[in-house]
């Protein structure tokens, strides 16, 4: 076994090596401050790998995502998100009669308790989807408080989640504009029950389009996971203080909301309808990026781990074209995010500095196209990524030495100083 070797104060310390199944290297610093009383630091965590992990593989240089092993441009191609939301909770596709098994339960599961109308009903009419399912999902288990660590009831758990997320967030939206909530319908697939739950009504009954199911399937799909991202990392250190997985989920939603993070998808619309409508040229756009002195940045542009284009952007933007080609509809925003796009992408600032689309450039457009409101692209961010987060989740949960959660620090306060009573104070 490869050992690496540390000299501190004069003294060799060596700390194991450990190697991935795809040739990532990592060294094993769990007994550095047992051995040397030091220990690294790592604001943000870009070098520090926090878990080992069986779900997601990424690779930052060369583009690659895999779920399980299966590329993600295979998945986007041929499965559903109900059939990747079974490989990623069970590391296997499913057979025929689990797949459907699956899809019975989540139709099962799909109706959430007619009490949760209430909360949906007291929020405030402008609060943010975001803000309201984060709250509803933590609410889950005050509604469903049975959660036994026994397989089946855990998978009927994961299930029931991933199930109600999709009704809750239609529920809600409804509820937001003041119309009818539709119910979900057992004839229908999870993706087209959903689609119809949003926008169905008595005055206006909505069609579902085959072609707008797939887009979602893929949306979702591209969604899904991402091993271990901000939110995703919520969950587990949420999850490590062995809370229910109502409340790690809950804290998954807050840590997406961030336009740094999940709420970029919200950003990039918000940014191409600000350049659209203050007739800003795409080189003063661009100009303002680069400029260090301007907290402006490119929404949609960069990632912490993809140093070339995101795979999955690469997905979303051939899925604008062909959505909004079957809607025989144009989206201005899809010309102007083409147009920065190129621009960027020959623009020494963005290449040398590895900025290239990520998920979230694109994918506004085919929320648009799919008539999603802005302020509930996160939401969709959220619903994709809920069968990553259980995965991660579980993945932990099932690991017997499954540690809490506490990093360390280096202090940089006050050395030792003794209290003033205030009398004798200025
Ligand atoms: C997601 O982690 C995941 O896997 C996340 C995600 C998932 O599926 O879970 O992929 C989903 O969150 C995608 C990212 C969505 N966020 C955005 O699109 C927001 C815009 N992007 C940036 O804020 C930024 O690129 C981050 C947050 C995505 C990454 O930030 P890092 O890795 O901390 O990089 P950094 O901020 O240190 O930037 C490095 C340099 C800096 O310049 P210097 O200080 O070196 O001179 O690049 C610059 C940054 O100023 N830079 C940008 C930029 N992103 C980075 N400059 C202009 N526009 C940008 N978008």
């Amino acid at each position: 076994m490869e050992t690496a070797k540390l000299i501190l104060e004069g003294k060799t310390y060596e700390l194991p090596v450990i190697v991935g199944t795809e040739g990532e290297k990592a060294i094993d610093i769990t007994t550095l401050r047992q051995k040397t009383g030091y220990i690294t630091l790592d604001p943000g965590y870009g070098n520090t790998g926090s878990c080992i992990s069986e779900i997601t593989f990424m690779d930052g240089e060369k583009g690659i995502l895999r779920y399980r092993g299966i590329p993600v441009e295979q998945l986007a191609e041929k499965s559903t998100f109900v059939e990747t939301a079974f490989l990623l909770l069970n590391g296997r596709l499913p057979s025929q009669k689990e797949f459907i098994s699956t899809s019975v339960a989540l139709n099962d599961y799909s109706l959430v308790h007619e009490d949760m109308q209430i909360f949906f009903q007291n929020f405030p009419r402008r609060a943010h989807p975001m803000g309201i399912l984060s709250s509803m999902v933590n609410a889950l288990k005050s509604f469903y408080p049975e959660l036994d660590n026994t397989l089946e009831e855990a998978n009927k758990t994961y299930l029931r989640l991933i199930s109600k997320i999709r009704t809750m967030a239609a529920m809600s939206y409804k509820i937001s504009k003041g119309q009818k909530v539709v119910y979900p319908r057992p004839d229908f697939s999870y993706c087209a029950n959903f689609l119809n739950m949003m926008f169905d009504s008595p005055v206006k009954p909505y069609n579902v389009d085959p072609d707008l199911v797939q887009a979602l399937n893929v949306f979702w799909i591209l969604h899904a996971d991402h091993e271990q991202n901000c939110s995703t990392s919520a969950v587990r250190v949420v999850g490590s203080g062995r809370v229910n997985i109502y409340a790690a989920i809950s804290a998954g939603i807050a840590a997406l909301w961030g336009p740094l993070h999940g709420g970029a998808n919200q950003a990039v619309i918000e940014m191409l309808m600000d350049i659209e409508q203050s007739g800003a040229t795409i080189d003063e756009v661009v100009k303002r990026a680069k400029d260090k002195n301007d907290d402006f940045r490119l929404m949609g542009f960069g990632h912490r781990v993809y140093k070339t284009y995101d795979p999955r952007a690469k997905i979303m933007k051939k899925m604008c074209d062909t959505v909004l080609s079957k809607l025989k509809h144009n989206d201005p925003l899809l010309d102007i995010a083409k147009r920065l796009e190129e621009v960027a992408l020959t623009d020494s600032y963005f290449i040398d500095k590895n900025l290239y689309p990520n998920v979230d450039f694109y994918s506004g457009i085919v929320l648009r196209a799919l008539g999603i409101p802005t302020n509930m692209f996160t939401v969709m961010f959220a619903i994709g990524r809920l069968p990553g987060w259980i995965s991660q989740w579980k993945e932990g949960a099932e690991d017997p030495d499954w540690k809490i959660s506490r990093p360390r620090q280096i202090y940089m306060g006050e050395n030792v100083r003794d209290y003033i009573p205030l009398n004798e104070r200025k």
